[in-house]
């Protein structure tokens, strides 16, 4: 049986899920809801996770990475996210600012940047949204103009993630006005390249301790062979980026969904009502086996599509990516809304305070229906997919 093609977890990724569990429990849930608490950055979780290299595990092996495959970096953020979202984001916002150089940058631009990305020294960001170009992110508006070996952006990139704190980000701009979609082309911009600034932290319902900004562009003048790929090409390569790291989103929704099912059960065996523990009532129990029921399909969606990613990665062709990688994303993230939301309910009123971890559970969740692309966007990818 061993040419079987399975796509469950090896005892390899097995043992990974361990460390990163004993790691996260001892050195990133202890700082969770002070985290949270005061919107600031984990820096404890970077500094555990970089110390133990799984900060950016995605990076291959030639870049001096881990090398991790898809579903190993999916181990590794479900396993951040369960003891804090935020956290997670690191790994995640890591592949999400690289995967354009993966899949389009010069193999200089790859060695220039991804082994700084490796050694933990650099986080990297993804900037593609803009105040007026979210859900259709082909209608952005940055600009970037070409004078001799240079490009020049300027502009305006919104909801940046762990903007401030990334060192490089990946910049998707119009180059060709006229040519819509086709007119857009993706840069390595750097937080020190003259003409960088940031907007102020939003102030968020969820995933406050990562710092969320917006990106300015003013003459930024940046060398010609910072351009990813070929001229016109950034907006595929956006759109290609999405199909391997949404699967990272479902990644950390899974994560999220199983700190709060675990915290609940803790808390309905010893929660006693009526002379006995909450888990003694019926109710209780099925409101348990839907949630981890639910958790559990979500869970198999999304480990299917890492191995699809990762099939793709290796280059081989895999026609329902786009879909799969939208369809695990929209559930994982819907079963995560749902469970965090059960578990606050499971813990009654101590659930809506914020002495216990499930409230925050519950707004962080939340993001994960909307960002890289809402799940109704979601919807529209997968049924697009369908009926083409
Ligand atoms: N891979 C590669 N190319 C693709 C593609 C894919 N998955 N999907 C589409 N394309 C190509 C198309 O073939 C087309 O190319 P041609 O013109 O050469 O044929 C081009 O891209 C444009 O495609 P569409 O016409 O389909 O584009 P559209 O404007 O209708 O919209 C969309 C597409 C699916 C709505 C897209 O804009 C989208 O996904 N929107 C959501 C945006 C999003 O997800 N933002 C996330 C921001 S990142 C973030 O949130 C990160 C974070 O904070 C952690």
């Amino acid at each position: 049986m061993s040419d079987f093609p399975a796509y469950a977890p090896s005892e390899e990724h097995e043992l990974l899920r361990r460390t990163v569990r004993e790691l996260a429990d001892a050195k990133i849930a202890p700082f969770a809801a002070e985290v949270d608490e005061e919107s600031r950055f984990p820096q404890e979780a970077l500094d555990a996770l970089a110390a133990s290299g799984l900060h950016a595990v995605h990076v291959p092996e030639s870049y001096g990475g881990a090398g991790a495959d898809a579903l190993a970096t999916v181990i590794v953020i479900e396993e951040v996210a369960r003891a804090c979202a935020s956290s997670s984001l690191i790994p995640a916002v890591n592949k999400l600012g690289t995967v354009p150089l993966l899949l389009a940058g010069s193999e200089e631009l790859k060695q220039r940047y991804l082994a700084p990305v490796a050694r933990g020294e650099a986080m990297f960001s993804y900037a593609l949204s803009e105040a007026d170009a979210g859900s259709d992110a082909a209608g952005m508006k940055t600009r970037a103009v070409r004078e001799g070996d240079f490009w020049v952006l300027n502009g305006t990139k919104m909801w940046i993630t762990n903007a401030g704190v990334s060192q490089f980000y990946t910049v998707m701009a119009v180059t060709d006005p006229s040519a819509g979609a086709r007119g857009i082309s993706a840069f390595v911009v750097e937080k020190s390249d003259a003409g960088v600034s940031f907007g102020p932290p939003e102030r968020k319902l969820g995933i406050k301790g990562s710092p969320t900004r917006q990106v300015i562009l003013e003459d930024v003048r940046i060398p010609a062979d910072r351009m990813i790929g070929a001229e016109g090409t950034g907006f595929k390569t956006a759109l290609a980026t999405l199909d391997h790291t949404r699967i990272t989103i479902a990644a950390q929704a899974l994560g999220i969904a199983q700190g709060a099912l675990d915290f609940a059960i803790g808390y309905v065996r010893q929660r006693r009502q009526f002379g006995r523990p909450v888990a003694d009532f019926q109710g209780v129990q099925f409101m348990l086996a839907d949630m981890a029921m639910r958790l559990e399909g979500a869970r198999q969606l999304t480990y299917h599509a890492a191995v699809k990613s990762e099939r793709a990665m290796r280059g081989e062709p895999v026609a329902d990516l786009t879909f799969v990688s939208s369809a695990c994303k929209a559930l994982a993230s819907d079963v995560a809304m749902d469970v965090t939301t059960d578990a606050v309910q499971l813990l009654g009123g101590y659930g809506y305070t914020r002495e216990f971890p499930v409230e925050r559970m519950m707004r962080d969740a939340k993001i994960t229906q909307i960002y890289e692309g809402t799940n109704q966007i979601q919807r529209m990818v997968m049924a697009r997919q369908l009926l083409k």
